[in-house]
């Protein structure tokens, strides 16, 4: 059955938690009918993501049960909806680059980043544990972050563990992300959803970052079905039909899963 997927685009102030909390949800309930059936977040939506040192990584981070689950909880109860956002987790051997899936008052999976970006790897511990295949009221849905999408064997396995539609909190700097996507989208026969912020850090004397923005929505077939601009803090919304990812079919005679051949593929 349809459900309403809401990806919100935010330009986050580094540091800036609270206010940066509060951006989401006036951008939420800006909207005539905030109701949704999935909300996702950006990667480190709350703190800003231009670290300097691992000091203010640990100044910033939160365990499962912290602020940004009390937040996302509050958007979920207000909305309906199962609501994704990416924070720095506090664990037992650091800290890492995390999301939260929440629905109601309950966690339903948290996700440590697998493939750090870049100067992420001097902050933040590697995930040790697989991309998880989250159970929702609309289905298997995966979770994976930003530089994750350049690793296709990690949407690959979301798929071939049956999720039908990934979240993709992300911070792109890069500019071939969006495009991107729309292959990943093709080649898994499911709907991908990436939030992804704007603005620009220029922290402690490092280069710039400046954030691309184009959030998306893409179909199984590859149809972006809302794409948000490259410059300001922007909300877009699809109706989707889950489902519609069950079928990994391109052809009448044509099947994607059943036409892999892993035993001749180089491991
Ligand atoms: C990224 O993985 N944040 C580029």
């Amino acid at each position: 059955s349809p459900i309403r997927v809401t990806v919100i685009q935010n330009s986050p102030q580094f540091g800036a938690p609270e206010k940066n909390r509060k951006e989401v949800e006036d951008l939420i309930f800006s909207q005539e009918d905030p109701s949704a059936g999935l909300i996702v977040l950006p990667e480190l939506f709350a703190t800003g993501y231009q670290f300097v040192s691992k000091d203010e990584v640990v100044s910033l981070a939160e365990p499962e049960d912290g602020p940004t689950f009390e937040f996302l909880s509050s958007l979920s109860r207000k909305t309906g909806a199962v609501v994704v956002g990416g924070l720095p987790i506090r664990r037992a051997d650091g800290i890492s680059n995390g999301a939260l899936v929440v629905w109601g008052e309950r966690l339903l999976a948290s996700y440590d980043k697998v493939h750090l970006f870049d100067r992420e790897r001097d902050f933040f511990v590697e995930g040790k544990s697989p991309l998880p295949v989250v159970t929702t009221p609309f289905g298997p849905m995966g979770v994976m972050i930003c530089f994750d999408w350049l690793f296709p064997e990690a949407l690959r396995s979301l798929a071939l563990s049956g999720a039908t539609v990934v979240a993709h909190p992300a911070n792109w700097v890069l500019p071939f992300g969006p495009q991107g996507m729309i292959l990943r989208s093709v080649e898994n026969r499911l709907f991908t959803v990436t939030a992804n912020r704007v603005g620009t850090e220029e922290r402690g004397g490092l280069s710039p970052l400046r954030y691309i923005g184009e959030s998306q929505i893409v179909s199984p077939k590859g149809e972006i079905l809302a794409r948000a601009g490259s410059d300001r803090p922007e909300i877009i919304t699809a109706t989707i039909r889950p489902e519609e990812a069950l079928s990994k079919k391109v052809a009448e005679k044509s099947d994607f899963f059943e036409q892999r051949r892993p035993e001749l593929y180089h491991p």
